[in-house]
């Protein structure tokens, strides 16, 4: 199967109350730990690929590693631009083979996020590409961008039918208190998602998807175990999993996770080398660190998105 766009993929997860995970990738060793656990569990699959991992890795040589894990997995994989920024990130990606794409207007006034948003639907549509529209800002880090908590706005329901009617966008991300990164929320803190308002905009948008971003739950084991082995993460949690897994059974079809990706990954390589202080082979600690990714993802499939066996 060659790699699809999201729309059947939102249609089936809409119908059936859960979300497919979209999960950053940025070389081989993620991708290979993400599709492992897919293949294992029947999963689709959303691998996104943000403005820095190509700056890292290269479009091209992610593309190909994408393409490599369509072949091995025959699973139904979207190759996803994650936080498009410009109208021209987003036509390279679509031009440059990639099913889908996110225009991230959520930093302009209303009227410009319109504007640029629907040039992007323009052009994507007319290759067959779908995309994913933002309303609302979360707090945290994206590429360059930075919003502190204070900054952070709730998507307003009355807004969201004229953004999509408007600018013709496949999906919305909204913003109801997730935030990016690993710093989210101290311990001793409570931190909830806004269902009330995720609720509101599935009354207003029967049946469209919606997309929850900054989903990462910073499970405390891995804090400790990277702190265990010399590194310094600050106290930090995130959303409980419960509250995802409810926002999964309702309007939100696509949950981004990547923080937690790199703290399993970071984790492995950090016990392995300490365990291993002989080792100077990548592949020593890179296989641990394929094998945490891949147990993450599994996690998440299981315990929050409820896609398993919907491929
Ligand atoms: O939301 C941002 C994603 O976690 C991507 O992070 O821009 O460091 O690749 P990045
Ligand atoms: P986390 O930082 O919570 O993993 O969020 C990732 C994300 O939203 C990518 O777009
Ligand atoms: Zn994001």
């Amino acid at each position: 199967m060659p790699l699809v766009t999201t729309t059947k993929m939102f249609e089936d997860a809409y119908k059936g109350g859960y979300a497919v995970g979209a999960f950053n990738v940025n070389n081989m060793e993620i991708i290979q730990g993400i599709i492992g656990a897919a293949k294992k569990l029947g999963s689709p699959l959303i691998l996104q690929v943000s403005k820095g991992a190509r700056a890292y890795a290269n479009h091209t040589y992610l593309t190909k590693l994408v393409e490599a894990a369509v072949i091995e997995s025959g699973l139904p994989i979207a190759l996803h631009l994650d936080h498009g920024p410009d109208f021209e990130t987003c036509k390279s990606c679509i031009d440059g083979g990639f099913t889908s794409v996110m225009i991230d207007g959520s930093a302009h006034p209303y009227e410009e996020n319109i504007a640029i948003t629907k040039k992007v639907v323009e052009y994507a549509h007319a290759h067959g590409v779908t995309v994913e529209g933002e309303l609302g800002k979360l707090a945290g880090v994206e590429d360059d961008v930075q919003v502190s908590a204070e900054d952070a706005l709730f998507t307003n329901p009355d807004e969201v039918e004229d953004f999509v009617t408007r600018t013709g966008v496949d999906s919305l991300a909204i913003a109801i208190g997730t935030s990016h990164g690993a710093y989210k929320f101290k311990p001793g803190q409570d931190p909830k998602l806004r269902l009330d308002i995720l609720e509101e905009i599935g009354r207003r948008l029967p049946g469209f998807p919606i997309v929850l971003h900054g989903a990462s739950s910073v499970p405390q084991d891995f804090v400790a175990l990277v702190n265990q082995y010399g590194g310094k993460m600050p106290d930090a949690i995130g959303i409980p999993e419960s509250e995802l897994k409810k926002a999964a059974a309702m309007a939100v079809c696509k949950i981004n996770i990547d923080s937690d990706l790199r703290l399993a990954m970071t984790a492995a390589v950090r016990r392995h080398l300490a365990e291993n202080p002989g080792d100077f082979d990548p592949r020593q600690y890179l296989a641990p660190a394929r094998d945490a990714i891949e147990a993450m993802v599994a996690h998440k499939i299981q315990n929050v998105l409820g896609c398993a066996g919907k491929a």
